[in-house]
């Protein structure tokens, strides 16, 4: 089910000048609690930003992290444009329209035995979720994360408590030096590979595993607009015709799609 709900802004934290992690309250708790407590990793909401006068269509942000109990939404926000900047300068107090949850999400239902979660950017906002999510499912996943720089990095504490992190960095200033498709951890007996950022890097990563044929999941970040499967301006050229992204994805099995 879809909600249509406002949150607050509870409280918001930068860890680069162009970046913010937001804390969002819903304003009715009992809607709120429900509508998080069904939100799954990897699914996305659609928010609507007001304060940008140049954005009409509500922009798509991963669900970062979710306490229902609390009603709390994390979402993590990179300034690409106009409304993402706003969202990165809102002042605490704002109150947003959030259509939530959208899409998909991971499917680790089958239990995978030795997960290994590989993220680069924005796309390492999502493994947040997913990692808890497989935790509370008794799964301990390997997650690597990629950056251009160690300040660049995000979420590595809370992902370091959630499965056993490797890091890489373009510049070597933490972990190995190099792109995360030539981590040594890449060379591990993984069971499932699910993975989230640059297309390149989703790309290669895909490559990689099918090479291994291991089953390897991608979130794909198409531009969308309405986010639930009306405007079909999300669409991606699969095996299987045109999909849209915002509804049969994000997430797809690489073997879907034509790469
Ligand atoms: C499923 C999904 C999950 C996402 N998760 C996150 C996230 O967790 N954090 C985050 O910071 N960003 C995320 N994004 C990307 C984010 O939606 C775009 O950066 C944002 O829409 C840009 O809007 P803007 O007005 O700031 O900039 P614009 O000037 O409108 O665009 C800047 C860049 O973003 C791309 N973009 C613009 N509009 C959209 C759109 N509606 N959908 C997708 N891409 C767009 C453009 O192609 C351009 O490259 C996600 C996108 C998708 C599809
Ligand atoms: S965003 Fe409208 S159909 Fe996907």
């Amino acid at each position: 089910m879809k909600y249509l709900l406002d949150f607050r802004l509870k409280e918001i934290s930068h860890s680069s000048p162009d970046d913010a992690m937001l804390v969002l309250e819903a304003t009715d708790p009992v809607k709120g609690r429900k509508a998080l407590g069904e939100a799954r990793p990897g699914q996305f909401v659609n928010i609507q930003v007001l304060r940008s006068h140049s954005t009409f269509l509500r922009r798509p942000i991963s669900i970062c992290d979710v306490d229902a109990d609390r009603a709390l939404l994390y979402l993590y926000v990179k300034n690409a444009g106009p409304s993402t900047a706003a969202l990165c300068s809102a002042p605490v107090g704002e109150t947003f329209s959030i259509l939530m949850p959208l899409g998909n999400g991971f499917d680790f239902s089958h239990r995978p035995e030795r997960p290994l979660l590989i993220a680069g950017g924005v796309g390492i906002a999502p493994m947040l979720l997913t990692a808890k999510e497989m935790n509370k499912a008794g799964i301990r996943p390997g997650i690597l994360i990629g950056a251009v720089s160690a300040d660049r990095l995000i979420l590595t504490r809370e992902l370091a408590e959630a499965g056993e992190l490797f890091i890489s960095t373009d510049d070597g200033s933490l972990g190995e030096k190099g792109f995360v498709s030539q981590h040594s951890a890449l060379g591990r007996p993984w069971t499932d590979i699910y993975c989230c950022g640059p297309l390149p890097m989703m790309k290669s990563i895909a490559s990689i595993a099918a090479g291994r044929d291991i089953p390897c999941q991608v979130s794909l970040e198409n531009v969308m607009a309405c986010g639930v499967g009306a405007c079909l301006c999300c669409v991606e050229d699969t095996k299987e015709g045109n999909l849209c992204v915002c509804k049969e994805g994000p997430v797809f099995d690489t073997k879907r799609l034509k790469w």
